[in-house]
């Protein structure tokens, strides 16, 4: 059971109309996109399918994976058989996914929630092709330090947010630039870009990071 089962139809509202879904974070993750147009594209955490939405519009065939039933359930409404939903824990591996399956994995908002990062980029890696890029948004290290005592330690927090009007817990790992990184690079990604992009509803602060890898052979 997924958290976001719990406020499902309000997330979904959310995602489509939030500024910082729909102005920020989520036209910077396309800006970095490639080519994906007739490419598998796996849509790691796709939520109420906002991102998949795009990536259908630029040609991907598209699936999208995330551990809410309630969330694909809205997904598989919005856009029935063009997309193939998967209902997995992204702690427990990719085992619907064939190795080298995949063209491009995007990611936008999830990592955080996973407990293990080694275990998950090297499923990343194993589904990925050889020319595969991975290219995901999180929570700046920056940001989440300020909800713990000791920035160094990986931490499982809970914030509270507003979601249409709605007070709602959710929970997700702080950690540091160095525990999000190694897990990437020891798993054979090389990182061609760092965002950290100013956002104007917080000005002078760090808020999301983007990050865009590739398999390093
Ligand atoms: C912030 S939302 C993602 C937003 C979405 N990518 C978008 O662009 O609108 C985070 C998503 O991650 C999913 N999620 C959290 N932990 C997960 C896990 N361990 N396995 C699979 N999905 C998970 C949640 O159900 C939720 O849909």
């Amino acid at each position: 059971v997924s958290q976001y089962d719990a406020f499902a139809l309000d997330y979904a509202a959310h995602a489509a109309s939030s500024p910082y879904n729909v102005d920020y974070e989520r036209p910077l993750m396309l800006a970095q996109l490639g080519d994906v147009s007739r490419k598998a594209v796996l849509d790691a955490g796709c939520a109420s399918g906002e991102l998949t939405a795009a990536l259908l519009e630029r040609g991907a065939q598209v699936t999208a994976l995330d551990g809410s039933g309630e969330l694909l359930r809205i997904v598989r409404e919005r856009f029935d058989e063009r997309v193939v939903t998967v209902q997995a824990d992204l702690d427990d591996g990719l085992a619907a996914f064939a190795d080298a399956s995949l063209d491009a994995i995007v990611s936008s908002l999830t990592i955080h929630y996973v407990r293990d990062l080694h275990q998950l980029f090297a499923e990343f890696r194993r589904v990925l092709k050889a020319e595969g890029e991975l290219l995901f948004s999180t929570h700046h290290p920056a940001n989440t330090a300020l909800m713990v005592d000791d920035y160094f330690a990986t931490k499982y927090v809970t914030d509270c947010w507003k979601i249409q009007g709605r007070q709602v817990n959710v929970q997700f790992y702080h950690r540091s630039m160095q525990s999000l990184i190694d897990p990437l690079l020891q798993n054979g990604f090389q990182i061609v870009r760092i965002l950290e992009p100013p956002c104007a509803l917080q000005p002078g602060r760090p808020w999301f990071l983007i990050i865009k890898a590739r398999i390093n052979f």
